[in-house]
């Protein structure tokens, strides 16, 4: 019996699947394992699957083959080559961190081979296996070359040392405690989780870096940090730290942090020899600067090129990247002055600096130009950098979608977004092949999630919200996946395979990013959220703050006017967008009121007025909910109850709060315009 844990382990549970016993078990009986004990880790991680779910106690030989039986052979290539040549061939169909997973004939024998070129290769086709055996899958003649296309995945964690998490849903933080690290079996578990998706990079702490967070370079953080390390190295992931771009003067007792000031260099440098002595294994800095009222080098009339840069050079011979975020805006704009438009901001910072930054910096965006809202255009940074390594930044933690208390699974809108053609070069500069370097002659891309995990017992409050955590995950690896199929895989690897279970879940998270988008503020609005927590409607939360996030509706109209008439955001695009967005009549409904001011009884395609559209989403969009919350129901029986129970629970209410959403909403546009819902359903007047 594997240990019952005080959490569950999502798509790496081991149930019982004896039943597959006899289909699997002439194929691992006998396991050689090459090498020397460097792949004791991921030798345990098949041999309990193999116990645990399915009752096979496989023989390990170690660096012995076996003679006239059927076995399985792991081992890095340059191992494996030695004693079967033919593998030989196996060398240029995979990258650094791909695997092939392959049953061969060798000696009449039928041998089962994972194989790749690095350690973390090997670790991702354990997984990987393990994922096709735990399905039930034919593995008689498999035959799998598998390569991640984004060089960098990475989770963001938005941790702090007291355990609480900035936009965190789901408990506590799993990595900090009373300002202290925490490390026990489920910081083990997390890391196995992560990497049997494919991450290879996780920056631990929140990208504010407040008092007590500076001093996590420093030696009485640093030597927990290299445990910690340890534990994730293991699985092929390196940690990274967010850092405080004044550390000099806080921690340094400089009287500047100005980057082209030598004495601020050589403190970094200092400061950087002495992390990798405690963490050999560091993967570098993530770095939100002169953002949200943190320090950058702009209070030194310096450049975003110029702090990324002295970084770099310091973390340079050890391999270390910075990741520099490009969340660059003014937040103390003044909703009086209409000419400084946030959506700009990004871009306006950054295009600038194109072709200005070292090789071993990566330029962080958002994947819209505001704020991880339920919709937005995708950045115009996007295509706009050509010669500057960059990451797609995604929110896993829903901030602006629910709050893990609704439901709202968000792979379809990641994958919109990778789908996304920039027409940079040409047709065919879609987002996804930038990140994969096919447009742009740049190899150190990827893609960053902001966490959605905490300590609550299913790690993501909502359950279902652990597909989103997965979805990220297979995204990075392979942004050319469908869907269904990702969605059809967490499903099984969670739930099982009962067909209805399947269907209906399938059903509930494919349609629930729309339900939600719909019930709140769809045609690209977004923003009619409270203040500061960002949770529920409250159509003018934002209207008069200074964080430039306005939607300046009077009696006649709604939007803001982003074309080249009015704040121009739509010049920061390629063409075909750059007109299509620019014009009313060929801009994409489900934007138009991102890119347009648009009066209430303009008329739509569907030839509704916008109103009338907006009440129409509104009503559909709790009606979806509520659909979604039957598929549910019909499960009753076919799922565990305490998870049932648990999911049905914010289920309800999401219901509830969807309706407070169309009900604030509605209300809000009535009042503003006097104009009735056709249909004369219910608007508090
Ligand atoms: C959002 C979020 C903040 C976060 C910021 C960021 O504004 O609300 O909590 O710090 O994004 O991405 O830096």
């Amino acid at each position: 019996m594997a240990e019952v844990k005080p959490y569950n382990m999502c798509w790496l549970e081991y149930t019982d699947l004896s039943k597959y016993k006899n289909k699997y078990i002439k194929v691992f009986e006998n396991v050689v394992v090459l090498g020397g004990n460097e792949l004791n880790l991921p030798l345990k991680e098949l041999k309990n699957f193999l116990t645990f779910s399915l009752n096979i106690k496989p023989k390990i030989f170690k660096n012995t083959l076996v003679k006239g039986r059927n076995y399985v052979l792991i081992g890095r290539l340059i191992e494996i080559k030695k004693i079967f040549k033919e593998s030989e061939r196996f060398e240029k169909l995979l990258n650094d961190e791909g695997f092939i997973i392959k049953r061969i004939d060798i000696d009449g024998n039928k041998v089962l081979i994972i194989t790749a070129k690095s350690y973390n290769g090997i670790v991702y086709g354990i997984f990987n296996l393990i994922e096709r055996l735990k399905r039930g899958e034919d593995i008689e003649n498999i035959d799998i070359v598998s390569n991640p296309s984004l060089r960098f995945r990475m989770l963001n964690h938005w941790d702090n040392l007291d355990g609480s998490i900035e936009r965190g849903y789901a408990g506590k933080s799993i990595f900090f405690r009373e300002n202290k690290i925490l490390i026990n079996e489920r910081t083990k578990d997390y890391a196995r989780l992560l990497s049997s998706i494919g991450v290879n990079g996780v920056v631990i702490n929140n990208v504010n870096v407040k008092k007590k967070e500076v001093e996590l370079i420093t030696p009485s953080y640093l030597k927990k940090i290299g445990e910690l390390s340890k534990i994730f190295s293991a699985y092929g992931i390196k940690i990274y730290l967010s850092i405080n771009f004044a550390s000099p003067i806080y921690l340094g007792g400089l009287n500047t942090a100005d980057p082209l000031d030598k004495r601020v260099a050589v403190w970094w440098k200092a400061k950087v020899d002495e992390i990798y002595e405690y963490v050999p294994d560091f993967g570098g800095f993530l770095v939100k600067a002169d953002s949200e009222f943190n320090p950058g080098p702009h209070m030194y009339g310096r450049t975003h090129a110029d702090g990324a840069n002295m970084l770099g050079e310091a973390l340079e011979s050890y391999g270390g990247f910075v990741i520099w975020r490009a969340f660059v805006y003014n937040c103390l704009q003044d909703w009086r002055d209409t000419n400084t438009d946030r959506a700009k901001a990004a871009y306006e910072n950054f295009k600038p600096l194109d072709g200005k930054f070292s090789e071993n910096v990566i330029v962080q965006i958002k994947y819209g130009p505001m704020d991880f809202q339920v919709r937005e255009p995708v950045n115009p940074l996007f295509g706009g950098l050509e010669h500057t390594n960059q990451i797609l930044e995604l929110q896993i933690t829903q901030e602006y979608t629910g709050q893990q208390i609704h439901l709202c699974y968000l792979g379809t809108l990641w994958k919109e977004v990778l789908d996304f053609d920039t027409y940079a070069k040409g047709e065919g500069s879609k987002v996804k092949e930038i990140l994969k370097g096919n447009v742009f002659d740049l190899k150190n891309n990827g893609m960053a999630g902001v966490s959605n995990v905490g300590d609550d017992i299913n790690w993501t409050g909502h359950d279902l919200a652990q597909a989103n955590l997965y979805t990220f995950g297979a995204l990075s690896w392979n942004p050319d996946e469908r869907i269904e199929e990702v969605v059809k895989r967490w499903i099984e690897l969670t739930f099982g395979d009962n067909e209805k279970v399947i269907k209906n879940i399938s059903y509930m998270l494919l349609s629930s990013h729309k339900a939600y988008e719909k019930y709140t503020t769809p045609l690209g609005l977004g923003w009619m959220v409270n203040p500061g927590h960002h949770y529920g409607p409250n159509p003018e939360g934002y209207e008069y703050s200074k964080w430039g996030t306005y939607h300046r509706a009077n009696y006649e109209a709604i939007g803001v006017d982003r074309s080249s008439r009015g704040t121009g955001y739509t010049l920061q695009y390629h063409s075909p967008w750059r007109e299509i967005y620019d014009n009313i009549e060929t801009c994409p409904e489900e934007l138009l009121l991102f890119f347009h001011r648009v009066p209430y009884n303009y008329k739509l395609k569907s030839g509704k007025t916008l109103i009338q559209t907006y009440y129409d989403l509104h009503f559909e969009g709790v009606e979806e909910a509520e659909e979604i919350r039957k598929k549910w129901i019909e499960l009753k029986g076919e799922i565990e109850d305490k998870i049932y129970e648990r999911v049905l629970n914010r289920l309800d209410i999401q219901i509830e709060h969807a309706k407070e959403w169309r009900d604030v909403i509605n209300t809000y546009f009535f009042r503003r315009t006097g104009i009735p819902d056709e249909k004369g359903r219910k608007i508090y007047p």
